[in-house]
């Protein structure tokens, strides 16, 4: 399967999961020098635009991105107005689209908020972070509601639920209050989280994930969001949050412990 399948298939299945109402939500992932290699041919420049925000980190890499305004559900059916590959140029300033992104079409408006994020993770994963993923998944958007904007209190709600959780994420998940979408001053507050989380929650608003791949990333929101169903319906089921039985503290760190994975202490 090709990279381009690959972005192809997540964006059917997040919408499959029916994380993508309409335009909602966007993905990007860095290419590797292979996959450069194998479409480079096709590539063709257009104008530098800025950004909003820099960062050098990576100056010159290039990008493939879901358009501004697109359906999810149209990645295979209309890919080249739907996604296209942009290229970063050497003062990590601006970008040039390459391919794709027809007829005027843009790269997604959450795109400064991406490229940051891609270069803090990258710093923080010696490189191996390619992919940044965006959903609006109704769990965890409602629990946004319930609770409050605390990144110790999300993140041992989710932990504390399923077995499986801490193992995923056990550096916990990052939350952020609601801000205005699309511009450069979430682009910078989501990227100074994501030095200690691979995920951030928009509240009232929906999720931020980074992944090496583009499976780990959707698997990091799957996982989440699921962990946020099931909050939900322990909540429904109790009356609150006082659980009749749930993960311990204690069973926490030794899961952690057993997967070989080091768990955010203070969060516990
Ligand atoms: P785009 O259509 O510009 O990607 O925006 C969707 C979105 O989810 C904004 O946060
Ligand atoms: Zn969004």
């Amino acid at each position: 399967m090709t990279f381009i399948e690959k972005f192809q298939e997540i964006c059917l299945a997040g919408y499959d999961q029916n994380w993508h109402e309409r335009n909602g939500g966007n993905l990007t992932y860095r290419l590797t020098e292979a996959d450069i290699a194998s479409v480079k041919s096709t590539f063709n420049p257009r104008d530098w635009v800025e950004m909003g925000v820099k960062n050098t980190c990576l100056a010159g890499e290039y990008f493939m991105t879901t358009a501004s305004g697109a359906h999810m559900r149209n990645m295979v059916t209309d890919l080249e107005h739907s996604a296209g590959i942009v290229e970063i140029n050497n003062e990590g300033d601006k970008y040039r689209i390459v391919w794709g992104l027809k007829d005027g079409v843009k790269p997604t408006s959450e795109f400064p908020s991406h490229y940051l994020n891609h270069c803090v993770r990258a710093e923080e994963t010696d490189g191996f972070s390619r992919v940044i993923y965006h959903a609006h998944p109704g769990n965890v958007v409602a629990l946004s509601a319930y609770l409050p904007c605390d990144a110790k209190e999300f993140t041992y709600a989710l932990w504390q639920v399923m077995t499986e959780c801490v193992v995923i994420f056990p550096e916990g998940v990052g939350v952020l209050p609601w801000m205005m979408p699309g511009g450069s001053e979430i682009a910078v507050a989501t990227s100074e989280l994501m030095h200690d989380f691979k995920s951030v929650v928009w509240y009232q608003h929906g999720i931020f994930c980074a992944g090496n791949t583009l499976d780990d990333a959707f698997g990091e929101m799957h996982t989440i969001e699921k962990a946020a169903e099931i909050y939900i319906k322990q909540v429904q089921l109790c009356g609150g949050k006082n659980f009749t039985n749930t993960i311990s503290s204690k069973h926490l760190q030794e899961i952690a412990d057993e997967f070989g994975v080091e768990i955010r202490k203070e969060f516990l």
